[in-house]
């Protein structure tokens, strides 16, 4: 497995690959765990050659968010991606000239809901990110977690509106036993803290199941995720059900219609996400 730093260097090596391989990407910010890890495989399972970049972009972080102390482990990331077969880690100091680029990408609607509410410019520096890198690998397929479906979501939209030639695929969130879904700020977690932060994907699982048991009133179904919160203490950042391709809101659950729910909330020194289909 060969890890390279330069944007040149790797569009030369790949630029020999793909005359007849098909290359897979998968966007990261490292350090990898579990969730990372089902996306390398599935990508490993779809092309011949397996590209993991690695990359904490400055541009998609707020003035008092976790750039600084974003968990940092290119050694330990190494050995997984050799152990999962990766074939190349790109893994840049940089990808903007001076301090960032003059020309972006602005996501518009999509963005303004959910975590772009509270994370302004976020979904801008994902995408501009995104096409960046999609630029300089020129993937035929680009992998995504489930997890981050806003994101998921965008980067979809965005491959439609530019006309990039890259077909995206999602892969569903990977969980802890107790259902936590795998993220690389769990770490930011105390014991007490961890074992509450159970209750996320307790309370989406549990309107789920109303869901699946015929109760379609959003509001009901809310009021059901909003109490298994409260009682763990936890007040959301947001808890909503949207459309999962619009992202519009919903007021009733309807079977022409793919509802999930969505919800942040910081426990302790982390803010985590979750998200979960209602069918
Ligand atoms: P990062 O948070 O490192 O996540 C990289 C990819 O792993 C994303 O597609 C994310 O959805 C996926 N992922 C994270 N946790 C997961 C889990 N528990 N199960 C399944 N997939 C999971 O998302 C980013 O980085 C960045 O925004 C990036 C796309 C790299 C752009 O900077």
């Amino acid at each position: 497995m060969k890890i390279i730093h330069n944007p040149a260097d790797l569009c030369r090596q790949l630029a020999k690959r793909r005359k007849s391989q098909s290359i897979a990407l998968v966007p990261t910010m490292g350090c990898l765990h579990d969730g990372h890890m089902h996306l390398i495989e599935t990508a490993r399972k779809m092309a011949d050659f397996v590209v993991v970049s690695i990359y904490v972009n400055p541009l998609q972080f707020g003035a008092n968010e976790d750039l600084d102390r974003y968990p940092r482990t290119p050694e330990a990331d190494a050995k997984r991606c050799v152990q999962a077969g990766v074939d190349m880690i790109f893994h840049p100091p940089t990808l903007y000239a001076d301090a960032g680029p003059l020309v972006s990408l602005h996501v518009q609607q999509l963005a303004d809901v959910l975590c772009g509410a509270s994370r302004p410019g976020h979904f801008d520096g994902v995408a501009t990110v995104v096409n960046i890198l999609f630029n300089i690998v020129q993937p035929d397929i680009a992998v995504f977690g489930e997890k981050d479906w806003q994101q998921l979501a965008i980067i979809r939209r965005m491959v439609r509106d530019l006309h990039l030639p890259v077909q995206i695929i999602g892969v569903p969130t990977v969980r802890e036993c107790d259902g936590l879904a795998m993220s690389s700020r769990n770490r930011y977690l105390d014991a007490a803290d961890r074992r509450r932060a159970a209750t996320l994907s307790q309370a989406l699982k549990a309107m789920a199941r109303q869901a699946g048991d015929g109760i379609h009133d959003c509001a009901t179904l809310l009021a059901t995720g909003h109490a298994i919160l409260h009682e763990a203490g936890i007040e959301a950042e947001y808890l909503e059900i949207r459309h999962a391709d619009t992202l519009q809101a919903l007021h009733r659950l309807q079977h022409d219609q793919p509802a999930r729910a969505f919800l942040a909330a910081r426990i302790g020194k982390a803010r985590l996400i979750d998200n979960m289909p209602l069918d």
